[in-house]
């Protein structure tokens, strides 16, 4: 049986970068080593191609009346630059106090190998585990999952399953785990204002036009009311009421405002009426601005009118806000009030529904949840108490995963996040890294997990 902890380090050595082309190289080797480990526990193995970056899918058969769990997990990371900031090289793992660091330790490495090793472990201890098991290891999660969708509608059936087990999810502290119940949905945009046919002499033309940065700053300013709520009507209309038992959840956080306050270093919230900050960022949908651009941006002062004016906006939805419908009103909110004197040019980027599952015996879990996925529950929550000496926290989380809800969507499966990132794994950042007590606490919880998956009746 391999060890995780060196197993990590070979893995974060694949330059597995999917943004960047010049990374081909570091994508195939972390698809051969990805391969090399699921042969290792036994798996069949299939490498799925598609328009950009395959998708490794392992199987382990067995008596169809067995239970299934789909194993998620990424094989690409982000981009590692800034270089300069990294404090070892981003590719080569390197353990200082008791953390792993390296580009992909945290998303989605290491928490990808805590279910493997898992597995690998629990099916040496009992070869004739009845369980059958489908790993399925992405290319393009850092990229939007652009090639996901058609997998999934080209694959419904064998991915007919008890549950998804995966952790791509954050955790408060090493002692705390959450099981993330829920995912906020997104979309994302492009807003271009053009005006004149060229950049003008401001003093030529200046007060005859309507500036197109003007009217782009115009319409951004109206799309939220000054309590922060976005301003269009409609929007909220589908956003679910929070259940009590989510409220009370959070309370168990045990991290007080003023703290979140100083670690964003702000100086005041600004949260939609009714929600304080930690239910504001899970439970209250977003209209962003992510970038603004436009005129001149050099050194020193240009009279000058620009012909054109842009901006990057998103939008993070909560259940049950569909991002079709959302976009709907969203863009013709914007056409409708584009000034007369200039035109709009929207573009729409990707997207992704919002997810939730309710955990076994609260009063909104659906009657027809299957054992299997009840099993997993309950094994997450005894084997988490037990290994980590706390239960865990049921809460939604404010980002997104995509295929969580496509899974639920295209293949009706339902997912069971274990989180086991850290705030200070620093994610997409220069020194990412995963803390190695929590790896290791977390393939005693995913071994028990499968365990208890496979004796859960169909
Ligand atoms: N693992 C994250 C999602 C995440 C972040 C979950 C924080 C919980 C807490 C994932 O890799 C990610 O970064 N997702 C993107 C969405 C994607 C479509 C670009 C996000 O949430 O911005
Ligand atoms: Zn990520």
């Amino acid at each position: 049986m391999f060890d995780p902890i060196e197993t990590l380090k070979q893995y974060i050595a694949c330059r597995s970068v999917s943004a960047d082309s010049a990374f081909a190289a570091g994508m195939a080797d972390a698809r051969d080593f990805v391969t090399g480990l699921l042969e290792s526990v036994g798996m069949r193995v299939q490498i799925v191609d598609t328009p950009k970056h395959p998708i490794v899918v392992g199987t382990r058969e067995g008596d169809p009346s067995w239970p299934h769990v789909v194993i998620y997990g990424h094989y690409d990371v982000q981009p590692p630059d800034p270089l300069d900031l990294w404090k070892s090289e981003p590719f080569v793992g390197e353990i200082r106090d008791g953390r792993l660091y390296g580009r992909g330790a945290a998303d989605n490495k290491g928490p990808f190998l805590v279910h493997l090793t898992a597995l690998g472990r629990l099916l040496e201890e009992q070869p004739d585990l009845p369980l059958r098991v489908t790993v399925v290891v992405e290319g393009e999660e850092e990229i939007g999952s652009p090639s996901f969708g058609a997998f999934l509608a080209a694959n419904r059936e064998r991915l007919r399953a008890d549950l998804c087990l995966l952790s791509d999810t954050g955790i408060p502290s090493p002692e705390q785990i959450v099981i993330t119940c829920g995912l906020r949905g997104i979309f994302t945009f492009d807003l271009e204002i053009t005006g004149p046919q060229s950049d003008l002499h401001s003093g030529l033309h200046g007060g005859v036009l309507h500036n197109p940065i003007q009217a782009l700053t115009e319409i951004l300013a109206s799309l939220h009311d000054t309590s922060g709520r976005v301003a269009i009507d409609g929007f909220y209309d589908a956003v679910q009421n929070v259940e009590d038992w989510e409220r009370a959840e959070l309370r168990k956080l045990g991290k007080s405002a003023d703290e979140y306050q100083r670690f964003l270093g702000i100086r005041k919230f600004h949260t939609a009426p009714g929600f304080d900050p930690f239910e504001a960022t899970r439970f209250q949908p977003t209209l962003e601005i992510n970038g603004i651009g436009g005129g001149y941006q050099g050194e020193g002062s240009k009279t000058v009118i620009p012909a054109r004016a842009f901006a990057k906006l998103s939008c993070r939805l909560v259940p049950d806000q569909e991002p079709e419908a959302i976009w709907a009103l969203v863009s013709k909110a914007i056409e409708d009030r584009c000034p007369p004197g200039v035109r709009a040019k929207l573009t729409f980027g990707h997207k992704g529904r919002p997810y939730v599952v309710v955990p076994p015996g609260r009063p909104n879990t659906p009657a027809d949840q299957s054992p299997g996925l009840a099993a997993a529950f309950a094994a997450a929550d005894a084997g988490v108490s037990e290994v980590f000496g706390r239960p865990p926290l049921y809460l939604r989380e404010g980002g997104s995963i995509p295929i969580i809800a496509d899974l639920e969507t295209i293949a009706g499966l339902d997912s069971l996040m274990l989180g086991l990132f850290l705030p200070e794994d620093n994610l997409h950042a220069p020194n990412e890294s995963f803390h190695l007590g929590v790896m290791e606490k977390g393939i005693e919880v995913s071994r028990r997990i499968l365990a208890s998956v496979a004796g859960a009746r169909r």
